[in-house]
């Protein structure tokens, strides 16, 4: 596969072509071209949503990046589209779909976001803590568009896992949860169980997450991970599932927009405050809307056997039948 990049255009961003998509940026907007049509977006959208993209490894199922443009994750292969999953499209017969290998996407999306991300602009951050993405370019962002992503083997507090979050580890608490608790637990494990007998606050660590919208492995049991988060502003990716997703809602509020994962058509709007617990079936997308830094507790079943299982009919969509 061939991964095209031109020289600077007049603002000095790099185009970049795969397959039969390119993709150029000017001070404001990404323009989306492939054989059938082309498209805009505004370039913060564009930014965040790829750098998710970017970071989680194309995650589960689909990451639209809004009503028209995104990437369906066949672990191993990814298809990239335009069009695919909003009817309007469909039925003009401008929709485009591709495939390519995992690598030569993730090759041509991380050579974009470096290249396109100023100096003082982080796609991961709430916009009241970063800078404008506008404008011609400007330096880069290194730090932050390669920052490592929190996956626990085990557990965060597990000796040789992922550290707890302190200051003077580079996490101080975010401006909205100063009122969170700090203590940690006090453990008293027999001698020679010290790595195994293991706790830690779940909430103090959360309170010291400095990026929004980005779901990191706090406990593996298996299958069954544990991916809080701290939400703020709008979830950057409209995120279509391929397998029942739990949300636990441990602070705060988000109100969620509900769509059918295939025509886009509305289905529901969910408000979690503090407490609820929410189970997103496998056949739906999502956007969600959080007023102020909360904390959510998104619930996975990483097995890539349950896309294949709900398509044969042995896993259902629905994490309950009433
Ligand atoms: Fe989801």
């Amino acid at each position: 596969m061939t991964i095209t990049e031109t020289a600077p255009n007049r603002h000095g961003y790099r185009t970049f072509s795969i397959g039969e998509f390119t993709f150029q940026r000017d001070e404001y907007f990404v323009t989306i071209e492939w054989p059938t049509g082309t498209h805009q977006m505004a370039i913060d959208v564009f930014l965040r949503a790829l750098q998710r993209d970017v970071a989680w490894g194309f995650f589960y199922g689909i990451v639209n990046f809004d009503s028209v443009f995104g990437t369906m994750n066949h672990y191993g292969t990814v298809d990239m589209f335009a069009g695919r999953f909003n009817d309007a499209y469909r039925r003009a017969e401008v929709d485009h779909n591709e495939t390519f290998s995992h690598d030569d996407l993730m090759e041509c999306f991380v050579a974009m976001l470096k290249d396109w991300t100023n100096d003082g602009y982080d796609p991961f951050a709430a916009p009241q803590e970063t800078g404008q993405p506008f404008g011609p370019a400007s330096g880069d962002n290194d730090a932050a568009v390669t920052r490592r992503r929190v996956v626990a083997t085990r557990m965060v507090s597990v000796p040789d896992d992922e550290p707890i979050r302190t200051d003077e580890s580079g996490f101080p608490i975010n401006r909205h949860f100063l009122d969170v608790p700090q203590d940690e637990p006090d453990i008293h494990a027999e001698p020679g169980y010290e790595s195994e007998v293991c706790a830690y606050n779940l909430y103090a660590y959360i309170s010291r997450s400095d990026v929004t919208w980005n779901p990191s492995v706090v406990s593996a049991c298996k299958e069954s991970l544990y991916c809080p988060t701290s939400e703020e502003f709008i979830l950057p990716v409209i995120h279509g599932n391929d397998r029942v997703e739990w949300f636990v809602q441990l602070s705060d509020e988000i109100q969620w927009d509900i769509e059918d994962r295939d025509s886009g058509s509305k289905r529901a709007r969910v408000i979690c405050k503090a407490g609820d617990v929410a189970a997103m079936p496998a056949d739906i997308r999502h956007q969600g809307y959080s007023p102020k830094r909360s904390m959510l507790l998104v619930w996975e079943n990483a097995s890539n056997r349950i896309p294949e299982m709900i398509a044969a009919g042995q896993a259902s969509v629905r994490a309950v039948d009433f």
